[in-house]
């Protein structure tokens, strides 16, 4: 099981190297945030994020990752994950989630959010919001932990909490370093695996999906595009966070988390 393979801790001087890249994640995906409105292409917005990290002087890890033809990940409405930028127009009501990563020096970053066109339908708002709730009930459990599966229960008492909502288990978070994707991989759900012990050096990337339905999944002929078995509309939200000796720091939000986790009683951790 992946899980149980070895995990590349980091030193703090490689975690802030990787912060480097979480930084320019967060400043491409504050800009593809920024162009969605009803007559964007997905590609356009994947052509904005893909100038961001260039214009940083960092690489795209999704473009060509086994092939993959993109920068960006713009998943719409039913589709969960990897949608492929394209001649799709973003249109009134829909929930657009785009995930996006980036590597500086060799290190990686790895994020997502999802957000929801005007008019909003009030079931995708708050869709959004408890796909967004979960992913940072899950980073405050990270601080807290001793073991990862710590994270998957927190992430699924928090879905459960806040509504009837499918959550999807055939993708789930993973270790980030020097690849995009290491061991261990982080569930968004309780399992009985306790999973790895979390200790300083520890980088992952959590990344919850719910829908308004049910959990099944399928992947579309282009052999990317995940969607919701069901049709129902989906969400996706995913940080990379570091653990470090007195607590985490959330490498791809600008604040290191600061805010979302003092809301939950957390505070990060002193990285400088
Ligand atoms: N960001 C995705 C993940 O969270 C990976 C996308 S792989 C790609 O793990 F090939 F679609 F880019
Ligand atoms: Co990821």
């Amino acid at each position: 099981m992946m899980g149980r393979d070895r995990i590349e801790y980091k030193t703090p001087d490689q975690v802030r190297a990787m912060r480097r890249a979480g930084l320019v994640v967060a400043d491409a995906l504050a800009a593809a945030r920024e162009a969605i409105r009803p007559g964007v292409t997905t590609r356009e917005l994947d052509a904005i994020a893909s100038g961001v990290i260039a214009g940083a002087g960092a690489t795209s890890n999704f473009l060509g990752y086994h092939g993959y033809p993109a920068t960006l990940c713009v998943s719409v409405n039913h589709e969960i994950v990897h949608g492929i930028p394209g001649s799709r127009v973003i249109e009134a009501g829909d929930i657009v989630s785009v995930d996006g990563g980036a590597v500086v020096d060799g290190w990686h970053g790895d994020s997502a959010f999802s957000v929801v066109v005007e008019p909003m339908d009030p079931a995708d708002v708050a869709l959004v919001a408890a796909c967004e709730d979960a992913l940072w009930a899950g980073i405050a459990a990270l601080a807290r932990a001793e073991r990862l599966g710590e994270v998957g229960a927190a992430i699924e008492d928090a879905v459960r909490a806040a509504g009837d909502y499918g959550i999807v288990r055939e993708y789930v978070g993973h270790g980030i370093g020097t690849a995009m994707h290491q061991p261990p991989e982080v569930l968004n759900y309780r399992a009985r695996d306790k999973g790895a012990r979390v200790r300083p050096g520890l980088c992952v990337a959590i990344e919850p999906m719910i829908t308004r339905g049910g959990r099944g999944t399928e992947v579309l002929d282009d052999g990317w595009t995940v969607v919701t078995a069901d049709a129902s509309r989906a969400a996706h939200a995913e940080h990379t966070v570091a653990v470090l000796e007195d607590g985490v720091w959330v490498l791809t939000a600008p604040d290191g988390g600061a805010e979302q986790l003092a809301a939950r009683g957390v505070r990060v951790a002193a990285l400088d």
